[in-house]
């Protein structure tokens, strides 16, 4: 009845639960926790901000993320077929089937500009490995960075490359080779965020950064940080999306959701808040802006690569480490299209190349958001978007708007429209306190969340 088997297509699955929370790890881990959680913390004060969104991972993030991996294991297929059918099946309208192409949409601008940040790792891998930070100061990293984003035609072939990297991957089988490179490089990522700690810890202004990041100072806490804040909660658990829903669809039955979630949510913020220790006692100690913005990790961590002894095969190795991490989500966000495609009989390696294609073209726009169209403010004559760029614009529209929209009606399915007991089982909770509380906090508390920000940020 329930089981993908039911679906017309009949889908390979992950060899195991280990294999799951790897990929999806390696999904939710990436850009988000090292390069984009430290500078909007910088951009939006510090403490109150990680509080606001260290709430909003637990009463939003994970019990949505829960509630989508179940959605896509019960419809055994790909989002846009899969919600559809789920709808029917649960008695209720087909018309839930259109989140899933929120999901689509936003899924495709998404990758558009990670994929250009993902390629500033990608240069970063060589600039560290030829020594270009060694023994440099703020000032000289800060001309490296600006140098990189001046030029167009070296951002495109980043972006190139990167994009040219994912479709292969995606293409060639969401299991193959992945598994492997996730379970081996992620613990590696995670021992080198250590010494990056450490090396803060010692020559960097650890206790400033300490009360930064934890002493939360609601006045520096605006309505539109919240709203950063709740939509970042998606970003980086990749929830809202329809991806996890991707994933979840090959993911056998006797997996336990509840417990899977949960370790994600754990590893997820573990890197991200180390990934903050390790940037911000040097950013203090260095007289730089936490504020700076999008180039952050790339002005701070290279300061302290240029300092350290072994700075060189450091710095190579974190710069690679963090494009396996960006790869690795970057191939979750093409997943639910070329799941798509392939359910409409369009081979994976065919399916990958040309979607890769038409999201690398509009990529473009994000290489130009930081050379020849940075003066380009599309929306200006609007008061609240006034002086953001394409690249602003895109990550706005997919962060604040498309993934907490994704989500809640997420929610609403798995609260309103399915039956309590199937919700139930199919998370792998017993009948006690925990499924409860959570059933409440799915239909009422997290689309309350996403309501209240919405209405607080219109006005
Ligand atoms: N969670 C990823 C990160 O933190 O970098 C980004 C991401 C991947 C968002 C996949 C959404 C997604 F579907
Ligand atoms: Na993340």
């Amino acid at each position: 009845s329930d089981a993908a088997s039911s679906g017309a297509v009949t889908h390979p699955q992950w060899s195991s639960r280990l294999a799951f929370i790897l990929a999806a790890t390696g999904s939710a881990v990436g850009l988000g926790n090292i390069w984009k959680f430290p500078y909007i913390t910088g951009e939006n004060g510090g403490g109150a901000f990680v509080l606001v969104y260290l709430l909003c991972i637990l009463v939003v993030g994970l019990p949505i993320l829960a509630a989508e991996i179940l959605l896509g294991r019960r419809s055994g297929c790909s989002p846009i077929q899969g919600m559809a059918q789920l709808a029917r099946r649960d008695g209720v309208s087909a018309r839930w089937g259109w989140m899933a192409w929120i999901g689509f949409v936003a899924a495709f601008v998404l990758l558009s500009f990670y994929s250009v940040v993902g390629g500033w790792s990608l240069a970063y891998v060589g600039l560290a490995a030829e020594g270009a930070f060694s023994g440099a100061d703020a000032a000289t990293i800060g001309g490296i960075f600006g140098q990189l984003l001046e030029d167009p035609v070296l951002l495109l072939l980043w972006h190139s490359l990167f994009m040219l990297l994912v479709v292969l991957i995606a293409g060639s089988g969401v299991r193959a080779g992945m598994e492997r490179s996730i379970r081996l490089l992620m613990p590696l990522l995670f021992v080198l965020l250590l010494v990056l700690v450490g090396y803060a810890a010692v020559r960097g202004n650890f206790a400033q950064a300490l009360g930064f990041l934890f002493t939360p100072d609601f006045s520096k806490l605006t309505t539109e940080g919240v709203l950063t804040a709740l939509g970042h909660a998606f970003f980086t658990l990749s929830t809202g999306i329809c991806v996890m829903m991707a994933y979840g669809s090959y993911l056998p039955k006797n997996v336990n959701i509840a417990r899977t979630v949960v370790t994600i949510g754990l590893l997820d913020t573990l890197v991200a808040l180390l990934a903050g220790l390790a940037i911000f006692p040097l950013v203090f100690a260095n007289g730089l802006e936490p504020g700076a913005g999008p180039g952050l990790i790339f002005v701070t961590l290279p300061l302290a690569f240029g300092q350290m002894t072994g700075g060189v095969v450091f710095g190579t190795l974190f710069f690679v480490l963090l494009l396996v991490a960006a790869v690795t989500s970057a191939i979750s966000m093409i997943e639910p299209v070329v799941e798509w495609l392939e359910d409409k009989g369009i081979g994976r390696m065919l399916g990958a190349l040309m979607s890769g294609a038409m999201i690398w073209l509009l990529g473009i726009c994000t290489v130009l958001s930081f050379n020849i169209w940075a003066q380009f403010h599309p929306l200006d004559f609007l008061a609240r978007f006034e002086g953001k760029t394409l690249f602003d614009l895109f990550d706005f529209l997919v962060s604040n708007l498309a993934l907490p929209l994704g989500g809640l009606a997420i929610a609403l399915y798995a609260g309103w429209a399915m039956k309590p007991q199937t919700l139930r089982e199919g998370i792998g909770l017993g009948e006690g306190l925990t499924f409860r509380v959570f059933h409440f906090v799915l239909r009422f508390l997290s689309p309350a969340a996403v309501l209240v920000v919405f209405v607080y940020n219109l006005g």
